[in-house]
């Protein structure tokens, strides 16, 4: 991944595209531009891996361009089933960061793509300041978990 000066107009888009999960709430002034100084963006080649599954996670990503493949596979030798296509304005990666646990998917780039990455800390600080954003993104985890559960019945 490479990454890329952050220009006001990018942030301008991040805050938008989190808005619609309640992301700042009520969030003070001073939080918001510390979390915002957490925010970097990065940009991935076609079939570059942003997650493995099975690996640990630190950071939360908001798609800002391209479009990425979510797989996931039983076993270490089965073949991985594709799971999800994810594009503009979506996210991913808090689940391993929500359950302290390792990332449940391998996303991977299907085209050049750029993300923008939140470290783990600052994911965990918006949640603890925002009890909406917690619920919004606790029940998208969960809606996952069960597409993921459901992939191989
Ligand atoms: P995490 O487990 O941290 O890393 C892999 C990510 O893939 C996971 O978080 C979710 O954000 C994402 N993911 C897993 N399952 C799905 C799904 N069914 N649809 C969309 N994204 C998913």
């Amino acid at each position: 991944m490479k990454r890329l000066s952050l220009t006001p107009a990018d942030t301008v888009q991040f805050s938008k595209i989190v808005r619609g999960l309640n992301f700042f709430g009520s969030m003070n002034m001073a939080m918001l531009e510390r979390i915002l100084e957490g925010l970097q963006l990065f940009e991935c080649e076609r079939g570059e891996k942003v997650c493995v599954q099975g690996e640990v996670g630190d950071t939360f990503f908001v798609v800002q361009k391209g479009s990425l493949t979510v797989a996931v596979r039983k076993g270490r030798f089965s073949l991985s089933k594709k799971v999800a296509t994810l594009g503009p304005g979506d996210c991913f990666g808090e689940m391993a960061l929500l359950h302290e646990a390792p990332r449940n998917a391998t996303v991977a780039c299907d085209e050049v793509s750029r993300l923008f990455v939140l470290p783990a800390s600052h994911f965990r600080a918006v949640l603890a300041q925002n009890p909406d954003f917690a619920k919004e993104i606790n029940h998208l985890a969960s809606t996952r978990q069960s597409e993921l559960d459901h992939k191989f019945d």
